[in-house]
């Protein structure tokens, strides 16, 4: 199906913000095999933006994914801040700052430009797809299009249909999808958060409200996901596993303590209090932990290089795994 796109418009795909995501993205779609069209507003990062980009397709370059060299694969992007220059292009990722406003004024400059039946898609983390469709003209040509960090190397991809987005184009973005070598997931209908942040903030909230409460730390919350749902989450997602371990169990556990997880609907106060004080994480040497420039550049590096080893992991474990019965 995704030759509909490539035939009938053209191989070329364009993407719209370069930052963080916008660059492993755009290092993902050249390494299928894409020319791309990067839109920036800040050209004069134009040498930085390139070396990144060559950074990510040199890692699947050593991962033995690509087709051609790193180098090659660079003569197949243009980047620009010149927006007109998406004109004639089949699909659009927009990966711009996660502001409606900003989005929004971007899809009607973008719908001047493209053909009707050209595909916008958002990288939105939570904004629903339908507030995002609001106003525009042809709003069954926007879906979601989520992908995770680090885009070039993740298995992950959500893809996320608004109250009018159309499902002709929800299944070429499947397909495509499944070209780049990602286990596709579709949102049938629009929710805030999708499925894996809704799944992610849920822990999260509880995790918050146990430091909250004194139960447990920072630090051995951490150790107990990262040992029990960390050993099993790339093998299995949830329901997968209570199926591995057997159903009963869960539920009389699930009568138990529903009742007694979190259910705030308010941030609490110390998680506040760490991101006004300035305490971003990794970025700013502190956030849950302390960190030096030495171990937040040792974290970074040490992470990519996770990613990687577990995305050999999961491709020898696909999802469907336990029903090839000619694995080993
Ligand atoms: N960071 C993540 O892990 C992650 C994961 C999934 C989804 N997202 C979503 O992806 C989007 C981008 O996130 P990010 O982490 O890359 O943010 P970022 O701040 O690193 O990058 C956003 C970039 O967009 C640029 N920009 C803003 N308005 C623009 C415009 N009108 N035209 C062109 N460029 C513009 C900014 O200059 C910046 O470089 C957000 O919607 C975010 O919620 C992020």
């Amino acid at each position: 199906m995704y030759f509909a796109i490539l035939m009938k418009k053209n191989k070329s795909i364009g993407t719209v913000g370069m930052g963080l995501m916008g660059t492993s993205i755009t290092a993902c779609l050249l390494a299928w095999g894409h020319e791309v069209v990067a839109v920036s507003t800040d050209l004069y990062l134009e040498p930085v933006l390139r070396s990144n980009i060559f950074s990510f397709l040199d890692q699947l370059a050593g991962e033995g994914k690509l087709s051609d060299s790193p180098a090659t694969l660079m003569n197949h992007l243009i980047i620009t801040d010149d927006l007109s220059k998406l004109q004639g292009i089949g699909l659009v990722v927009e990966c711009i700052t996660e502001d409606i406003a900003e989005k929004q004024q971007l899809f009607t400059q973008l719908e001047r430009l493209l053909a009707r039946d050209a595909i916008i898609a958002s990288n939105t983390s939570a904004i629903p797809i339908s507030q995002l469709q609001f106003g525009m003209k042809y709003p069954g040509r926007l879906l979601g299009l989520h992908w995770a960090e680090p885009a070039h190397i993740s298995k992950f991809m959500e893809v996320i249909c608004g109250d009018h987005s159309e499902l002709q184009y929800a299944d070429e973005l499947m397909s495509l999808a499944t070209s780049w070598g990602k286990e596709p997931a579709l949102v049938r209908k629009d929710i805030r958060g999708f499925i894996s942040n809704r799944m992610m903030y849920a822990m999260i909230r509880e995790g918050l409200s146990l430091v909250e409460q004194g139960y447990a730390t920072v630090e051995d919350i951490d150790r107990a996901c990262r040992n029990d749902l960390g050993q099993w989450m790339t093998f299995a997602g949830p329901f997968r596993f209570m199926d591995l371990t057997g159903l009963s169990a869960y539920l009389k556990v699930m009568e138990d303590l529903f009742p007694e997880l979190s259910q705030a609907e308010q941030v609490p106060e110390f998680m506040k209090k760490l991101v006004s004080q300035g305490h971003n994480g990794l970025s700013t040497g502190a956030g849950f932990y302390t960190y030096t420039a030495e171990t937040a550049a040792n974290w970074e590096r040490l992470f990519m290089k996770f990613s990687l080893e577990i995305r050999r992991l999961s491709d020898v474990y696909p999802q469907d795994v336990g029903d090839r019965l000619n694995h080993d």
